[in-house]
């Protein structure tokens, strides 16, 4: 479902302040905000990208909320990963249908579904998350935007103290991601990739150091993402005054077999080179 019709969610964007309201039409409601009301019959009617005055006067546009709209609105109690930050974990983390994808903590579902938008139904993501409460209203915030999702599965544990079966990609945000690092001995095959979400940069080290130390990872990329918006409004073009500076740092990595020691060659010099090393006689 992704039109404005009964049952379906939509997003009220105020024409004076731009602010936006999640909400859920149905038969014969109304939606109030500071301008009045619209009825969600009009809505309907009018379909996505509609514009309505409300009672009062200034009006709304109505559209089906995108993932940004939906994950940026809803009424949370964690902490999610922002739309920039999860699209940069989808491409740097290569997660693509077909995987089996093990992410954690949950939060509040947002990560989880960006994850099941990019694999279209195909692989399976496991989610561990330690506190029941935020499992059940992840789980419900994904069936609330993405639906039913036959191919994921959210367990209450925790994921320090263990990974159950092998997975290709490892998504991390919680505070001290580097204690999964021994349980991808088993848990991530080897060229499968780990990404971890980090607010601070001292949790970036303590991760990369943690990665380095124990000989099965390589590729290991620390980095963060800015989104910048420009205001662009006749002769005013320049960077908004307003910008959301930090979010947290990506540490990326690959998992690899050990290298095998290598075997130190013969010290035996070749008969030439003896040769020419010889003094000279007199
Ligand atoms: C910042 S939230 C995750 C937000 C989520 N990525 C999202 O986008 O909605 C961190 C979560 O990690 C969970 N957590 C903390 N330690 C954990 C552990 N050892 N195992 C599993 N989950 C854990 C917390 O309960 C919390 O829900």
């Amino acid at each position: 479902m992704s039109k404005l019709e009964y049952g379906s969610l939509c997003i009220a964007v105020d024409e004076l302040k731009g602010k936006r309201h999640l909400l859920r039409l149905k038969e014969g409601g109304r939606f109030t905000a500071m301008y009045g009301y619209v009825d969600h019959s009009a809505i309907v009617e009018g379909g996505d990208g509609c514009f309505i005055n409300a009672s009062k006067g200034p009006g709304y546009r109505f559209f089906y909320p995108t993932y940004s709209d939906y994950v940026m609105n809803i009424k949370r109690k964690a902490q999610i990963i922002y739309p920039k930050d999860s699209a940069a974990i989808l491409m740097w983390g290569d997660i693509r249908g077909g995987q089996r994808v093990l992410e954690s903590g949950v939060g509040q579902g947002a990560m989880s579904m960006a994850i099941l938008n990019t694999m279209g139904g195909k692989g399976e993501l496991i989610s561990y998350e330690i506190r029941e409460d935020f499992a059940v209203q992840a789980a419900d915030f994904i069936q609330e935007f993405y639906g039913e999702a036959e191919n994921h599965k959210i367990e209450v544990r925790s994921v320090y103290e263990g990974i159950d079966g092998e997975f290709d990609r490892i998504i991390l945000d919680l505070p001290e991601p580097w204690h999964v690092v021994t349980h991808c001995e088993t848990g991530l095959r080897n060229g499968g990739i780990i990404v971890g979400y980090l607010p601070t940069i001292l949790q970036a080290v303590t991760f990369v150091e943690n990665l380095k130390s124990s000989g099965i990872f390589e590729e290991i990329e620390t980095f963060e993402f800015t989104k910048r918006p420009w205001k662009i409004d006749g002769r005013s073009v320049r960077p908004e005054m307003w910008t959301y500076n930090h979010s947290a740092f990506l540490v990326k990595a690959r998992k690899v077999t050990r290298k095998p020691v290598a075997e130190a060659a013969p010290e035996e010099p070749a008969d030439d080179v003896a040769e020419e090393e010889m003094p000279a006689e007199d």
